[in-house]
């Protein structure tokens, strides 16, 4: 299956951060498959930051390179991908820790919000990967990926902002087909879809969040998904980075459950999709 998240390519906004329930839930699976859905949705200059690379020694390849990677795989050709790094640190730990024990200051929020929109400026898809999950302080003065979201939002015109990432989401929810067929996922039921827009404003943002189908994960998302909105963050949806080829009952019952979650802060938020385990390896 080389694009497993073909469903929510309508729901990519012009930019799209790419956030996790935890660390190590597949949010660089995750942005490979959206830069690959955003492909055959005919976004043709693709750029992919990663603010914060931890864990990292030398010329190690970091995350943006495993996005170019499965994306290639799937074929994306490398001239459209622009892949780049804020800042790069030695020891796999959260950001502040991290930049201490290498001795170097971390870059600032604005340093990072500028970056995107010098790329938001040469493409038609920018997508974003945070650092371990939501609240992870990426600059050492308290800012997490939720405030970097809110900062590109507010960056985008009120008009696009308001046809943003919740207009988009309400539609999706709305459509039968979403998911489906994608690990079986299944849509919210719901009255007509409303239009939305193929190509998403200029400046258009929104997030997804990268959840695992495993124990654990339904508390990890709905504490994700509230801290998120209870920061103003607009928030496409959820996607499942990395589920089985042999889904478990429990898994199972977790995806259901993410297809169908409650109202969080008076919104329903979708399940966009997953990525399948083993995605991306010999070709696939
Ligand atoms: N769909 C998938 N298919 C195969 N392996 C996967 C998949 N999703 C995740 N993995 C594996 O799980 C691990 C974590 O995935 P990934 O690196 O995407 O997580 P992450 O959330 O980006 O982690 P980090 O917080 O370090 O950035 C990796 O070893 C990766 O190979
Ligand atoms: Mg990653």
């Amino acid at each position: 299956m080389n694009n497993p998240l073909s469903a929510s390519a309508a729901l990519l906004g012009r930019t799209v951060l790419v956030t996790g329930a935890d660390t190590d839930v597949g949010k660089t699976y995750a942005t490979a498959a959206l830069a690959v859905a955003g492909w055959y949705a005919g976004r043709r200059r693709i750029a992919v930051y990663k603010p914060q690379q931890t864990g990292m020694r030398g010329e190690d390849p970091g995350d943006v390179h495993d996005v170019a990677r499965l994306a290639l795989a799937a074929g994306v050709p490398s001239a459209a991908l622009t892949v780049a790094e804020g800042q790069r640190l030695t020891e796999p730990m959260a950001p502040p820790p991290a930049a201490a024990i290498d001795g170097v200051e971390l870059l600032p929020l604005t340093a990072h919000v500028r970056k995107i929109v010098e790329l938001q400026e040469t493409h038609d898809l920018v997508l974003v990967e945070g650092s371990g999950g939501v609240l992870v302080e990426l600059d050492g003065q308290r800012h997490t990926i939720a405030d970097l979201a809110v900062a590109v939002q507010e960056l985008a015109p009120q008009e696009t902002a308001d046809q943003g990432a919740t207009q988009q989401r309400e539609a999706a929810a709305r459509r039968a087909d979403v998911g489906k067929g994608r690990a079986g996922v299944t849509a919210t039921p719901g009255p007509a879809p409303v239009a939305t827009p193929a190509t998403p404003g200029p400046a258009s943002v929104s997030t997804v969040l990268v959840a695992r189908p495993d124990l654990g994960t339904l508390n990890h998302t709905l504490l994700s998904l509230e801290a998120l909105l209870h920061r103003g963050v607009h928030v496409a949806g959820v996607v499942l980075g990395s589920w089985p080829g042999d889904p478990d009952r429990l898994q199972e019952s977790n995806r259901d459950y993410l297809a169908d979650l409650p109202e969080i802060r008076g919104e329903r938020i979708p399940l966009l999709g997953a990525v399948p385990r083993g995605w991306g390896a010999s070709g696939e």
